[in-house]
């Protein structure tokens, strides 16, 4: 993996630079994290699970302030700097965390016209999280909980994964958090790998728990 170094650079790009940046969502991502999202479910083989629309997103992930409820964070890549005047960096929930890494060849993303980040030239949406706050009442104290993680595969193995981690960390530690965890498929070993090399504990024992559909009915009316 390259080291994703943090800004400022101020010079043009020269070699292979993936210029990198993590910033909050807007509603004007919807369609690019609803994408993310469908493209999480078939890596996962979760695609019979997959019902979101665009509209879901709209109504849900924007109807409170960021971190108090469901809140996603998106990487972009560029191999131009970011530009200094950006809207994003005035957002004043969040101000976006940026990164350089030189790589030996240039990044081939076959879905850069479909995944291009709105108003900024050469912007593309590379990846996101969606998390949101949870209380493990053992620690009697909020924690951060990863519902995704997701980098699209040409730009994985170049820092992004973990800079977005971190990101997401820095939040938790700014909340003061008891800390951050999430749920890895058991087949996943290249996450499971990823999460080992960034310092998480992976732990076993637990198994997964859904109630929905009938199910979700039943149970409801059950008393
Ligand atoms: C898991 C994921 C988020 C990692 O993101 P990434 O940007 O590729 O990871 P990084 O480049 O930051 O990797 C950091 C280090 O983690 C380890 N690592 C990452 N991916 C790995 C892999 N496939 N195999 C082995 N080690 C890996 C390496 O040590 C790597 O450093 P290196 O490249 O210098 O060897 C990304 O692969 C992904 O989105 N996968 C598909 C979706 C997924 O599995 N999400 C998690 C669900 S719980």
């Amino acid at each position: 993996m390259p080291a994703v170094s943090p800004l400022p650079i101020s010079e043009a790009d020269s070699g292979h630079r993936l210029f990198s940046r993590i910033r909050l969502a807007t509603p004007s991502d919807v369609p690019n994290i609803h994408k993310l999202i469908h493209q999480m479910a078939v890596y996962e083989h979760l695609t019979h699970l997959f019902s979101a629309t665009e509209s879901d997103l709209s109504a849900n992930l924007f109807s409170s302030l960021p971190f108090l409820s469901v809140t996603v964070f998106i990487v972009e890549a560029s191999p131009y700097p970011f530009p200094q005047n950006s809207p994003h960096n005035r957002n004043p929930n969040y101000s976006p965390v940026v990164g350089v890494a030189d790589l030996e060849v240039p990044v081939a993303d076959p879905e850069r016209e479909n995944f291009k980040s709105e108003g900024e030239e050469d912007v593309v949406v590379a990846g996101y999280a969606l998390f949101f706050p949870n209380f493990p009442s053992f620690l009697g104290k909020q924690g951060l909980y990863v519902e995704h993680l997701f980098i699209r595969e040409c730009y994985r193995r170049k820092g992004l994964g973990k800079m977005l981690v971190s990101a997401v960390a820095e939040q938790a530690i700014k909340m003061d958090c008891c800390g951050v965890n999430w749920v890895v498929l058991d087949w996943n070993v290249n996450a499971i790998r990823f999460y080992e090399e960034i310092g998480a504990q992976i732990v076993p024992g637990w198994t997964s728990c859904r109630l929905t559909g009938e199910a979700l009915r039943a149970s409801a009316n059950a008393t």
